[in-house]
């Protein structure tokens, strides 16, 4: 079958990859950035930010939301919320994909071998039947212990309602963060992208939605699909947008059609599902598919929703998880997969390209390393958690079509830009699929260029093109000591 011998090639690839490539950021010939032209005039006025600047500030959630988690959380009242809230965001960040059947039995021979290793089976001609077995079954739950010790064992969460109220503390703010991030970096860069449209698969509490809204407008989508197995997780996510009133029974979202009669302002064209509509003629201008790869049961399925969803964007899809190495990895899963797709099928509804974060649709350098490919944000927690954070995020944006010519492909900044006195250091991802490091030193770059590489953060892309300089620069060119290894 298709799916499974994609898969294994994936996976030897990730193996090959981390086994023999060496991904840090090559610093024996670096490349020099010619940047844009623009940026002279641009630069030296402090209240424009170039195209490739994105967000920067801490994200909050809109008031009228906080207002709606403030009077579901009174309605609720639980102690142990912040607790339990933190017990699921750590599962949450920690989870990873089920393990395949092969890497199952390759722990397992790994296993055996061990134990065999360890407790070598005594020579059986002097052993009866009966103390063979015994000493059989005593090995055999051995092995199983260390199987059970060193196996993942995936588990899906069981969104209930305590689960949904618990969800809404630990992940609201961070994901509406993050997606606001990656949001507004589609509006910034394609501004005559006005969506109308939405389809949300694993719509959970409903951050998507309020996300979306924030970025383009209160009023824009006139139709708003989510699809969701959990109707605790859909009743919560109505109850939000209701300002905080809970649907009765009579009265949920699997009756949303009566509501819209009712209220036409916030409800209408918003459509709650169980399930994956079987029909895929109808498209969407923005589909997403936010933290919810991990809670699908196998590789397999993660990449028939991908495509699923893929089939439904007649703009953008976009995927976004935790910034773990885990999720890393399965949002590179379905990118490459995807990608494949497209390169199969160039004139269908299946043609596309990455638009963000990848100037490249070259195999991600980072499955070379152990680093996942991750970005930061900064939020405002809910009040009863308090303090400001950062979310780490892995996310992929494909965009439906053929690239078009005009579009620069600017590298993009993968880790923090390092401003010393003399000198500003860029860790970019580039067009050929490359990590790459820049040093932004007086003898070799204008003011304005100086000023712009400070002002350019991790996440973002910088206005320039990358070339090799002839002969490779010494570290004393460039008047840097310093040589980081990521
Ligand atoms: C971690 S939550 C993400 C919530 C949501 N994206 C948000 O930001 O609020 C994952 C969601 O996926 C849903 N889910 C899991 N498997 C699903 C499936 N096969 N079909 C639809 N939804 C699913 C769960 O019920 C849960 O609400």
């Amino acid at each position: 079958m298709f799916f499974p011998r994609y898969l294994m090639q994936m996976q030897n690839r990730i193996y090959l990859s981390n086994k023999f490539l060496n991904s840090s950021f090559s610093s024996s010939s670096r490349p020099i950035a010619k940047f844009d032209k623009d940026i002279e005039t641009l630069q030296l006025n402090p209240q424009v930010k170039h195209l490739g600047v994105f967000n920067h500030s801490a994200v909050k959630l809109p008031e009228q939301l906080k207002k709606a988690i403030e009077k579901i959380l009174i309605s609720c009242p639980d102690a142990s919320l912040t607790q339990n809230a933190e017990i699921l965001n750590n599962h949450l960040i920690f989870k990873k994909p089920p393990l395949t059947e092969t890497k199952l039995n390759e722990i397992k021979v790994t296993c055996t071998e061990k134990v065999s290793e360890t407790h070598p089976f005594p020579d059986n001609s002097f052993l009866s039947a009966e103390d063979e077995k015994k000493i059989q079954n005593s090995l055999s739950s051995k092995i199983k212990k260390i199987v059970n010790q060193n196996a993942y064992r995936w588990k899906p969460v069981v969104y209930n309602q305590t689960v949904a109220l618990t969800y809404l503390v630990a992940r609201i703010a961070p994901e509406y963060a993050s997606l606001y991030q990656i949001f507004h970096e589609i509006s910034r860069r394609d501004p005559k992208f006005q969506p109308q449209t939405l389809f949300d698969f694993g719509s959970g509490i409903g951050t998507v939605l309020w996300s979306a809204k924030s970025c383009w407008g209160d009023k824009k989508f006139k139709e708003v699909f989510c699809v969701d197995s959990s109707v605790d997780m859909n009743n919560l996510a109505l109850a939000l947008i209701q300002g905080g009133v809970w649907p009765n029974q009579e009265n949920d979202c699997n009756s949303i059609e009566e509501k819209n009669k009712e209220d036409p302002s916030t409800l209408k064209g918003l459509y709650f599902r169980q399930f994956m509509p079987t029909s895929s003629a109808l498209r969407y201008d923005l589909v997403v598919c936010a933290h919810t790869l991990l809670e699908l049961p196998s590789a397999e399925l993660r990449l028939q929703m991908a495509v699923s969803l893929w089939r439904k964007s007649q703009g953008y899809l976009v995927f976004v998880e935790h910034g773990s190495r885990a999720a890393f990895e399965v949002i590179m899963e379905v990118r490459d997969f995807l990608l494949s797709l497209s390169d199969e099928n160039k004139e269908s509804n299946l043609q596309g390209y990455v638009f963000a974060p990848c100037a490249h649709k070259r195999h991600c350098p980072r499955l070379a390393d152990t680093t996942p490919c991750n970005f930061e944000v900064k939020y405002e927690p809910l009040k009863i958690n308090g303090g400001l954070e950062k979310e780490k995020f892995s996310y992929i944006v494909l965009k439906k079509g053929a690239r078009p010519d005009t579009d620069i492909q600017w590298p993009r900044v993968v880790r923090p830009v390092l401003v010393r006195s003399g000198h500003t250091i860029c860790r970019l991802c580039t067009q050929e699929g490359k990590l790459e490091e820049i040093i932004i030193t007086r003898a070799k770059y204008s003011k304005s260029e100086r000023i712009l590489a400070r002002r350019t953060k991790w996440g973002d892309l910088l206005p320039a093109q990358l070339s090799r300089p002839d002969a490779p620069m010494s570290e004393s060119t460039l008047g840097d000591k310093e040589n980081i290894k990521l």
